[in-house]
């Protein structure tokens, strides 16, 4: 028996929010997914989350979500990651932060799969703990639950989400990076059976800076002056990957990045 799972890279805003409404229907059908996963740190203009926006995302056919280091930008969504069983937050901050490192969910085909998110700390404004050793901590407590499991690297460096994958090489079945909004072509097998991606990329607009209005963030850079920074809209995407996993090894099969634009998504 084969898992069929879609990654979706940082979900940006509104725009963000509609592609993945159109496209993950479509998506589910196309594949025959078992399950789908998405960074949702920044569904919220932006930043953070809200009750309202994880409810639409779960609405939309995504099964569970991750976070990152805007998880708690948005008061009223506090919440919603405390008590929602279906989103992390990265495990490797305070014990007494608000939701959980790592969640096992049942899929609809019957086989259990655990999550685990963990941040780097590499140029990375906020702080956390080791994520080498937070990530083994929540390996020992899934592993004894399920041999498929998912882990987002939610991290600046590149050098960092590398490491990681070959630390947990064979010990997770996909590690999948999250956080830059640009995505990275080193898809791949590692030697023991995990599938890697530095990182998914963007879904949201691209006519953007990482999502952004470009005109604000080019005066900022130019002038060095405080600028609120909108959500742009234009060339929308959804970024990810597509992974095959063995459900009783807990292997990868097979990794592939996927880039979808609005005019695609139609069934
Ligand atoms: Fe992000
Ligand atoms: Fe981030």
């Amino acid at each position: 028996m084969e898992l069929r799972i879609l990654l979706i890279g940082d979900i940006v805003g509104k725009p963000g929010l509609r592609i993945v409404e159109r496209a993950v229907p479509v998506l589910r059908e196309r594949h025959a997914l078992d399950l789908v996963v998405a960074n949702a740190e920044n569904v919220a203009d932006g930043s953070g989350i809200t009750p309202k926006l994880g409810q639409a995302l779960l609405e939309a056919g995504v099964d569970l979500l991750t976070l990152g280091d805007h998880a708690f930008a948005r008061r009223e969504g506090h919440r919603f990651i405390a008590e929602c069983r279906r989103i992390v937050r990265p495990a490797n901050y305070p014990e007494a932060a608000v939701g959980r490192g790592w969640l096992v969910h049942d899929t609809e085909s019957g086989f259990p799969v655990g999550l685990v998110q963990v941040q780097g700390r590499v140029f990375m404004a906020r702080q956390a703990d080791c994520p080498f050793a937070a990530v083994d901590r929540a390996i020992a407590a899934l592993s004894a639950r399920t041999p498929v499991i998912l882990c987002d690297v939610h991290a600046e460096a590149t050098s960092e989400k590398i490491a990681l994958g070959w630390h947990l090489d064979g010990r997770v079945s996909v590690l999948f990076g999250t956080h830059t909004h640009v995505p990275t072509a080193d898809a791949r097998l590692l030697p023991q059976g995990t599938a890697y991606i530095t990182d998914l990329g963007m879904t949201g607009p691209y006519a953007s800076v990482l999502g952004r209005a470009v005109e604000p963030v080019l005066r900022h850079f130019r002038t060095g002056m405080p600028s609120p920074f909108k959500v742009a809209t234009r060339d929308v995407r959804l970024a990810g990957a597509l992974v095959r996993v063995d459900a009783r090894s807990g292997r990868a099969h097979a990794i592939e990045r996927l880039e979808l634009r609005d005019e695609e998504c139609a069934p």
